[in-house]
């Protein structure tokens, strides 16, 4: 057997050639575009766009509903990103559309499938019907409404056991101890994941959320593969585990479905990986971003308190005022037009849907957060179409029964301390949120 070194070592020129096609390339372009002060480019690599990318945002909607440079198109408009989103004519063409098709099959031989990411196919998020249907069919099952309603109870639970064990600490990071803990917990449950893999699983996604950018560095890439690796062979092991000892949850379900639905093991870990990334790596987000937003407008969470059933739509205010998903990418699948704009095929656009959330023509004074919003819930936070998010609905109780349990147990909670955001451009959420309470023990 190869000393993992070694593995390593054989596996550079491989992992070398992944990134140039899927990464490297694209960089360099769009270093160059932003050199040049494109505004697409600038808004794909600026640091400071990362942090702040609302301005940009309102600069893109001063020029027009689709803008374009030399490689792509974007837009933050709604109208054209809800049409895009539901468009057959366009797909997610394998998160390498933009590709030529000879680089894209090279693509395709170079990965190592113990390295596949969540937009790498066959993850769901990466392929497009009739393929997609086949997968999601079988996902779906344990996302409908009915499912999730019946879970408020067990979210509850979680939430009240993470806050107990706060209980006497004034000061602690809400991401670490609470935010990030809630859904992990719960999408662990659905998957069938042991208590003691949660804390390890945690660190591995945080590393690899890197991978849903555009345009990585080679060693940001490299960190992401470690963290991939690691989590492919731990998942191949928690598939061996359910196939021997099968239990309710959904993972186990795939594993023993017969016939046509059979998921190969590629298939199989590439959805099972996104549902468990997915379940945890965005929720994180958007109940940090809730904290942060109430701790800027004291009277609103007052309000909140005041009227717990308002949490619901708050929830839906924060997805629309901070999307934890800011953005996603689209080609065109064959020859199309949208708001007046000829799209030829293989041709992508960037759909800003932090950007869409804060259209004036759906959403009045859009800048402003307003928890009592009439249409919050109109935002494209959770995408549309095919690829419409399957955890909407869970995410939503999550963050409501979270927000409300926190500010129950702690109504003085403030942040306190210097708040440090995530390093990712795609998902927009906290990476450290300190936080201080005069921590009331419960009873
Ligand atoms: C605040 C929390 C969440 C946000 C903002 C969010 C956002 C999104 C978005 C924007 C997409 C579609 C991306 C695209 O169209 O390219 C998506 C897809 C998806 N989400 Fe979520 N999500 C959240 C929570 C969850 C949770 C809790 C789960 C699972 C339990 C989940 C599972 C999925 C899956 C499986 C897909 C792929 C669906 C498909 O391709 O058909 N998400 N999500």
């Amino acid at each position: 057997m190869r000393s993992p070194d070694l593995a390593r070592a054989v596996d550079l020129p491989r992992s070398f050639t992944a990134w140039a096609l899927a990464h490297g390339l694209q960089r360099s372009l769009i270093q160059r575009g932003a050199r040049k002060g494109d505004l697409i480019s600038r808004m794909v690599m600026d640091p400071a766009l990362r942090l702040d990318p609302f301005p940009a945002y309102e600069e893109l909607r001063g020029r027009g509903v689709i803008s374009a440079n030399d490689l792509i198109s974007a837009s933050v408009d709604h109208a054209v990103c809800n049409e895009v989103l539901r468009s057959d004519a366009f797909g997610t063409a394998g998160g390498q559309g933009e590709l030529p098709k000879p680089l894209q099959w090279l693509h395709h031989k170079v990965i190592d499938p113990d390295t596949l990411g969540p937009v790498d196919p066959p993850s769901m998020l990466a392929v497009d019907p009739p393929l997609h249907t086949r997968y999601r069919k079988q996902v779906a099952r344990a996302f409908t409404a009915r499912k999730v309603g019946r879970m408020g109870d067990r979210v509850s639970d979680v939430a009240g056991d993470l806050l107990d064990d706060l209980a006497g600490v004034e000061d602690f990071d809400l991401v670490e101890r609470y935010a990030s803990q809630l859904p992990v917990t719960v999408i662990a449950d659905l998957l069938g994941v042991p208590e003691h893999d949660r804390g390890r699983l945690l660190a591995l996604g945080n590393e690899a959320a890197v991978t849903l950018d555009p345009g990585l560095s080679w060693r940001q890439f490299r960190r992401a593969e470690v963290a991939l690796r690691e989590m492919h062979t731990w998942f191949r092991g928690h598939v061996e585990r359910l196939r021997e000892d099968p239990g309710d949850d959904l993972i186990s379900q795939l594993i023993l479905l017969d016939g046509p639905d059979r998921l190969d093991p590629v298939e199989l870990h590439q959805v099972g990986l996104l549902v468990l990334a997915a379940g945890f790596e965005t929720t994180v987000n958007l109940i940090g971003n809730a904290v942060a937003m109430l701790d800027g407008h004291p009277d609103q969470l007052r309000f909140l308190q005041e009227n717990p059933d308002g949490w619901g739509n708050a929830v839906d205010e924060v997805l629309r005022h901070q999307s934890p998903v800011q953005l996603t990418l689209r080609i065109a699948l064959r020859r199309t037009e949208v708001a007046g704009k000829v799209f030829e095929p293989g041709h992508g656009i960037l759909l800003y849907l932090g950007g869409a959330n804060r259209d004036p023509a759906v959403f009045a004074n859009p800048a402003a957060f307003d928890v009592t919003r009439a249409n919050a819930d109109q935002h494209l936070a959770f995408s549309a179409g095919v690829h419409f998010c399957l955890g909407a609905s869970l995410a939503r109780l999550e963050a409501a029964v979270a927000l409300r349990a926190l500010y129950e147990r702690h109504p003085d909670l403030h942040v306190a301390g210097r708040a440090e955001r995530r390093g990712t451009r795609v998902l927009r959420g906290f990476e450290r949120l300190p936080v201080r309470t005069t921590a009331r023990v419960p009873g």
